[in-house]
């Protein structure tokens, strides 16, 4: 079985049918990406994967598990964690503490014990800074710890994301346009990053990105959707050149032209 699994996903707001009738599947171990034009309904489908929506019907199973009606940070605890379209990201905290706060939904102590600090609780607030410096490391950005996040660079403040989210050690990595924003260099940084990521962590990636040469590069699946609908599925190539993909690509000639 897949390591995600979502079948006839319908979802609506105020009588408009955002996603309809979608599923797909990505297989553990993978690189998946999730593409289609603007509004199409990509984010609202991680939305509905990591609990923000609850989706009108359907059904989403991630590690043989239904996770449908489960709150954000329990699908987290579950082993799911992402990367938003646009930074949320605590601008006077610092590097460090972002990270650690991503931590918290695994802690058994949560804010009381982080209050109280009994010897335990300290052991734990370690273990977690640990984890979250060792992720930072893998990120490039340790030396950048103790800066306040909100002064660094844009293409930083994108990996703190990527720290604070591995912290949680998932399973399954959602990434929401990884590459929005970043020059050219950054996203060769950035295709590197994602399959050591996958490589050497054995972390599966479900990915939305409208940079298609990067799409192209790691996905070894690509799902395209377009007004909520699955349009397309298949490899790179095989994606590239349905009629349909194109079809839907046609009205955005950014879009077009990178594909
Ligand atoms: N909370 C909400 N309330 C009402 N409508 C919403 C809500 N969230 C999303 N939508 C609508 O759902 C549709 C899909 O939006 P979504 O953000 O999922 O698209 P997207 O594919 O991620 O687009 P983009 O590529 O621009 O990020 C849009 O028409 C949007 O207006
Ligand atoms: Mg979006």
């Amino acid at each position: 079985m897949a390591l995600l699994q979502v079948e006839n996903l319908v979802l609506n707001f105020s009588g408009l049918e955002v996603i309809k009738k979608l599923g797909f599947a990505v297989e553990k171990g993978s690189i998946a990406s999730l593409i289609g034009p603007n509004g199409a309904g990509k984010t609202s489908v991680f939305n509905c994967l990591t609990g923000f929506y609850r989706p009108n019907s359907g059904t989403i199973i991630f590690d043989n598990s239904s996770i449908i009606g489960r709150k954000p940070h329990k699908i987290t605890q579950a082993g799911m964690a992402r990367t938003f379209q646009n930074l949320r990201l605590f601008k006077s905290m610092t590097v460090l503490e972002n990270v650690m706060s991503g931590m918290h939904c695994r802690t058994s102590a949560g804010a009381l014990g982080a209050v109280l600090q009994t010897k335990s609780q300290r052991r734990e607030e370690e273990k977690i800074r640990q984890v979250s410096e060792e992720c930072l490391d893998f990120v490039g950005l340790l030396a950048k710890k103790e800066v306040y996040a909100g002064n660094l660079p844009y293409g930083d403040q994108r990996r703190v994301e990527w720290a604070r989210a591995l912290a949680t050690r998932p399973k399954l990595l959602l990434l929401d346009e990884p590459a929005a924003g970043l020059n050219n260099d950054e996203k060769k940084e950035l295709i590197n990053l994602i399959l050591h990521i996958r490589d050497s962590l054995g972390v599966t990636i479900f990915l939305i990105e409208h940079d298609m040469g990067l799409v192209m590069k790691v996905s070894e699946r690509i799902t395209v959707i377009d007004y909520g609908k699955r349009i397309a599925e298949g490899t790179a190539s095989e994606v590239q050149n349905n009629p349909k993909v194109i079809e839907a690509y046609l009205g955005s000639e950014d879009e077009n032209e990178a594909l």
